[in-house]
């Protein structure tokens, strides 16, 4: 890959970016897995009734089809925040990038180009909250995995955060899972902070520790 530029988002980059998105996300599953089988409340269990039919009945067919239906279930689990997530938000902010994100005041989207290609998008809109401060939100952060590890994640969150500067925010906010994937790297290199917590709401995702995190970059005068 040669050098690569950002640019605004215009409406020919619409399929591309939607699916860059979708796959990012979806991506998050995996390490959501792997942090789910290490938990004790999780694997313990899972090995007892794995353990279970082949000890009582030396059946190794029913063990092995007692652990696919619990790896399938923390799957599951794990997926469906991040599927849902990907549904809503294709329907909301991404349905009409244009009219969202380039026709209103403080938002805007950009995408990373190289060679006629596109090799990272990230956008920005105001934190809705009570009050205080006003917060910039870092959104749709993404590079397909083949232009990962170049600088182009740092240099979209720069572009955001020097986007909110212009604009007088205050801070820049993100949630994300709490997960160690690449993205974890990126938001503490740059110098993000955890503000708070929070779990999503839905079935399993507190037990299998499906945990999200509001990173915030404070603005500097
Ligand atoms: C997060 C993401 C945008 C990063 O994009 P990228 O272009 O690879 O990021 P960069 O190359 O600019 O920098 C990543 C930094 O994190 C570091 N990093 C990434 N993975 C790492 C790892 N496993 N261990 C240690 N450091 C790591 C890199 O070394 C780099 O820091 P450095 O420049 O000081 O060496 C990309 O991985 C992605 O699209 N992920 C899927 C979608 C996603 O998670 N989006 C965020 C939603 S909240």
């Amino acid at each position: 890959m040669s050098g690569y530029y950002i640019r605004l988002y215009k409406a020919s980059d619409y399929h591309t970016v939607r699916d860059i998105f979708a796959r990012g996300i979806v991506e998050h599953t995996g390490a959501g897995c792997r942090h789910t089988l290490t938990l004790p409340r999780i694997w313990m269990p899972s090995v007892v009734v794995m353990g279970l039919p082949l000890l009582i009945a030396g059946s190794l067919l029913t063990s092995i089809l007692a652990g696919t239906i619990i790896l399938g279930l923390i799957y599951y689990i794990n997926r469906r925040p991040n599927s849902l997530y990907v549904s809503f938000s294709l329907r909301d902010d991404m349905l009409d990038i244009q009219k969202y994100y380039l026709q209103c005041e403080d938002r805007c989207f950009w995408v990373a180009e190289s060679d006629r290609e596109i090799v990272g998008m990230v956008a920005a809109a105001p934190f809705l909250h009570n009050g205080g401060e006003k917060q910039m939100e870092l959104k749709r952060l993404s590079v397909p995995r083949r232009h990962r590890g170049k600088g182009i994640g740092k240099a979209l969150c720069r572009t955001v955060i020097d986007f909110a500067r212009r604009r007088g925010y205050k801070a820049v906010v993100l949630n994300t899972p709490v997960l160690k994937t690449s993205s974890f790297y990126l938001y503490e290199k740059m110098g993000f902070r955890k503000s708070y917590y929070f779990y999503p709401d839905y079935f399993g995702t507190r037990y299998m520790d499906i945990e999200y995190v509001i990173y915030q970059y404070d603005i500097q005068e």
